[in-house]
């Protein structure tokens, strides 16, 4: 029997304790826009209208495609804006150097730290990154992410650069998750070319080549790393043909690069231990989006977070990301960030599921397709097996996530 309405749907999600739209968030107090008991119309595999249940049930009586979250939490799904995710080996040995007193920094000066991961990824195949990759996309769509940024930047030259940036490509063609590429041959200097010749390769012809596989290009600006005017230098070449900007600053160090970063129209800036107030007032200012990656300070047992307040306070957007990566942060549960956004950046609750969700995707030019059940957009959803969001920190260290529905369909 046709409907007479004239509004069909493929799926519905009914019987949400709380719906978190994230839409209609006037206010801070209901940033999270939601909805007791709501349900969600799904047509092709988009949002096609978010209500009560009972209004949704009535609506679209004829669609038979019925998820019943059972009185559970539905919100969007999680939006990773900020991973290393193809690389091979790990380095848990580091881990245990660093429990015996070792240094993050003094690993990689020694040509340890991402050196090592660098000398395992480019003896590794594209095949083996591929399937290594896909493993680690799957647990991470079963702890409730459906779009992640992947990074280059274990390759640190032609051939292997563009054989992760390839890897990556081939993920995006055949993983149900959405991924953005970003290019990062700016993560360290090689060990095998000198500080001269990489800045003129990276900021060469190359960039060419290389924007074809990615749309964002990042540096890892850093005492130690790429140096403030070597970023300049780096993120003017890219943006010059036509790379979205973003960088890695004030991880240890503030050298002044979220100012830099920002001032030159960069889409986020990320870690942010530290900052000086001119270089938040210069983020405020571009609309630059603050990337806050508590895992890894967390991870290297730092007791120095960064402090979303201050991003808050100035009307800055505070996203949350794992930096999923062997040497600094090798989680992938943006629940746990969550946890730890709240536990230790000063977020409350509302703060840390909006960064995880519509906040990320503003992270990766994303906020007009993801990270609110907003009609039209992506019907990229989780179902968690709670009845609230404050019950994601309370709950920390377990997978909540019932279900990951992307694009409308349960994967
Ligand atoms: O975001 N800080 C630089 N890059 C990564 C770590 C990469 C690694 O240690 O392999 C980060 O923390
Ligand atoms: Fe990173």
């Amino acid at each position: 029997m046709r409907e007479t309405a004239g509004k069909f749907a493929d799926a519905i999600i009914i019987n949400a304790s709380q719906l978190l739209t994230l839409e209609n968030s006037s206010s801070d107090s209901d940033l999270l826009g939601i909805l007791d008991n709501g349900a969600v119309a799904i047509k092709d595999g988009l949002i096609l209208e978010t209500g009560l249940t009972s209004e949704i049930v009535k609506k679209f009586s004829s669609c038979s495609n019925i998820i019943d979250a059972e009185k559970s939490l539905v919100m969007p799904g999680f939006v990773d804006c900020h991973t290393h995710l193809v690389f091979a080996g790990n380095r848990s040995s580091e881990m245990e150097m660093r429990l015996q007193g070792a240094d993050y920094l003094d690993i990689l000066k020694d040509r340890g730290g991402i050196h090592s991961t660098v000398k395992a990824t480019r003896a590794a195949s594209a095949n083996e990154l591929f399937d290594t990759a896909v493993k680690r996309l799957d647990l991470i769509a079963e702890n409730g992410t459906t779009t992640v940024e992947i990074k280059s930047g274990y390759g640190l030259n032609e051939e292997s650069e563009l054989k992760m940036l390839k890897v990556i490509k081939k993920l995006s063609e055949n993983h149900s998750l959405d991924i953005i590429p970003t290019y990062l041959g700016a993560h360290t200097f090689p060990d095998d070319s000198n500080r001269v010749d990489y800045l003129e390769w990276l900021s060469g012809d190359s960039l060419q080549l290389f924007s074809k596989y990615a749309e964002f290009f990042d540096v890892f600006s850093e005492e130690g790393a790429f140096n403030l005017e070597e970023t300049e230098l780096l993120l003017r070449a890219a943006k010059g043909v036509g790379f979205k900007l973003k960088a890695h600053v004030g991880q240890f160090n503030d050298i002044g690069a979220a100012g830099l970063a920002s001032s030159m129209g960069a889409v986020s800036v990320d870690h942010l231990e530290n900052i000086s107030d001119e270089d938040l007032d210069k983020m405020a200012d571009s609309g630059t989006v603050a990337v806050l990656l508590p895992g890894v300070p967390f991870f290297l047992q730092s007791s120095i977070y960064p402090d979303a307040k201050r991003f808050i306070k100035r009307g800055i957007p505070v996203a949350l990301a794992t930096d999923f990566n062997p040497g600094s942060c090798p989680s992938y549960s943006m629940q746990m960030m969550i946890t730890l956004g709240i536990f230790y950046c000063g977020m409350t609750v509302a703060d840390a599921v909006a960064a995880a969700t519509i906040n990320a995707a503003k992270a990766i030019n994303r906020e007009d397709e993801i990270g609110s059940l907003k009609p039209g957009k992506k019907a990229d959803l989780i179902i968690l097996n709670i009845e609230r969001p404050e019950e994601i920190p309370y709950y920390f260290g377990t997978n909540l996530v019932k279900k990951t529905i992307k694009n409308g369909r349960i994967i």
